[in-house]
């Protein structure tokens, strides 16, 4: 079949196996193209690379070439095909670098700060995971919101629960998502029926990360919760698992309210710091990654920077539970890999859009900046290069798994008329930030296929 540029209205979508009996050996998308090259750091004008017209140009699931649509078209392979999306953004999907899935029904819970909405709402949540019918149909419903809005790659908290963990790996699985996650270790400070013990921890995430990790396009991550819920027993054995599995991830909470750091210092006396509490057990490392950062001192930061443990900047929970404001300026001249997380059920929201919008707001709050580049980056390449998976996927480099979003900039009247005032790409962007969120999320792509 000869290549053909469809022009039909809006969705288009040719897919495998209706018009062909083999799949086509190329997929083009034509549209607006708009991918992070590397950091724009406080602005370098040619880290985002935007084609007006352009062409993306998909093979076996990956990225083979972007360019402006007036030179590819004519070189085309005869046996592809072309999809219209004119008038959309095409850009690469959007990675969440902390978000918990048993917390799906916590969200937009009233009236309290950290340590007490853990007790009145997460902890009676996340018991009910140990049923695998609630984790499973649980698992679905969040992936698929996820999806939604336009978030292709998360690194994910289950509960306590072994089983939690398979549903939501199962679930991503089925979808083609690119996901890491992992079972909760907490063995003090929190409800019996929710605790596990260091020994128990350890041996279920063991056979959890032979398992799964590196099962396709999953990945595991040891996961103790914070450092209050574990006693040193079980962060020493978290330790131990991380230095057995370099490549493994780790994630977990750190100084992100004023009475857990309190807290944990009194429950750790000789350590230096909540830092240093995960440095010492071994914990702090590439692929550790670490949500929220709000109340760390210089050496920490130092500490964290060389470490090449990443900081995940979750400001719709931080604003919604009172906890403060995370200082990206100081993450910056420290050398912290910084990603986007939205931490639902803390956070407010599922979409990374809107969650860009309120990291402008927090860091407004402490005269600082979030330029719309640096915020499109952190939202895509950003976001994977804190995963160490910039390699694979965050841009549109020849080579990456094509996991992309077509995206509306005109969703809604109010949207319509400020575009129309916005001339380039990043006033563009900018406006998508702070007023878009899952309406405008047209289509999503995983690994080429249209989910
Ligand atoms: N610290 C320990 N557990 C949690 C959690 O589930 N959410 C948030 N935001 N912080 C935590
Ligand atoms: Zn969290």
């Amino acid at each position: 079949m000869a290549t053909e540029i469809l022009s039909v209205d809006f969705p288009i979508h040719v897919g495998y196996g209706c018009a062909h009996l083999n799949p086509p050996a190329f997929n083009a998308y034509r549209g607006s193209i708009v991918h992070a090259l590397h950091d724009p750091g406080r602005g370098d004008d040619h880290a985002i690379e935007y084609i007006a017209d352009g062409i993306l140009m998909v093979a076996a699931g990956m990225v083979q070439e972007v360019g402006p649509a007036e030179e590819l078209v004519k070189r085309l392979p005869s046996d592809g095909e072309v999809t219209d999306y004119s008038g959309m953004l095409i850009m690469p999907g959007f990675v969440d670098t902390h978000v918990h899935y048993p917390q799906v029904d916590v969200i937009a819970s009233y009236g309290a700060q950290l340590l007490d909405w853990l007790q009145d709402y997460t902890f009676p949540a996340e018991a009910r995971f140990g049923d695998e019918a609630v984790a499973r149909e649980a698992a679905a419903f969040f992936l698929d919101e996820l999806l939604r809005n336009g978030t292709t790659s998360a690194l994910v908290f289950a509960s306590v629960h072994p089983r939690s963990v398979d549903a939501v790996f199962e679930a991503a699985r089925s979808r083609g998502m690119r996901l890491i996650a992992g079972k909760v270790l907490m063995d003090r400070n929190c409800p019996q029926d929710l605790r596990d013990t260091a020994e128990s921890g350890y041996e279920d995430s063991k056979a959890l990360i032979e398992k799964w990790h590196g099962a396709g396009r999953l990945c595991y991550a040891i996961t103790p919760r914070f450092a209050a819920t574990s006693t040193d027993r079980q962060l020493a054995r978290a330790g131990r698992l991380a230095r057995e599995h370099p490549d493994v991830f780790v994630q977990s909470h750190l100084a992100e309210n004023t009475d857990e750091v309190a807290w944990v210092e009194t429950l750790f006396p000789n350590h230096r710091s909540y830092l240093d509490v995960y440095d010492r057990y071994g914990l702090l490392r590439e692929r550790s990654v670490y949500a929220h950062c709000i109340h760390l001192d210089e050496r920490d930061r130092v500490r964290m920077g060389e470490s090449g443990a990443a900081a995940a900047f979750c400001p719709t929970s931080n604003l919604f539970l009172g906890s403060g404001l995370f200082d990206l300026q100081a993450a910056d001249t420290h050398g912290i890999r910084t990603g986007i997380g939205t931490d639902v059920g803390g956070g407010t929201t599922f979409s990374i859009l809107r969650t860009l919008g309120e990291g402008y707001k927090v860091l407004q709050l402490q005269d600082q900046t979030l330029t719309p580049s640096r915020a499109f980056y952190l939202g895509t390449l950003g976001g994977a290069r804190s995963l160490y998976m910039d390699d694979r996927i965050g841009n549109f480099e020849q080579g990456k798994e094509a996991d992309f979003l077509v995206v509306d900039p005109n969703a809604t009247p109010l949207m319509t008329r400020r575009m129309s005032k916005a001339k380039r790409i990043d006033e563009k962007l900018f406006a998508l930030f702070m007023l878009g969120d899952d309406r405008n999320i047209r289509a999503v792509y995983l690994a080429g296929k249209k989910v």
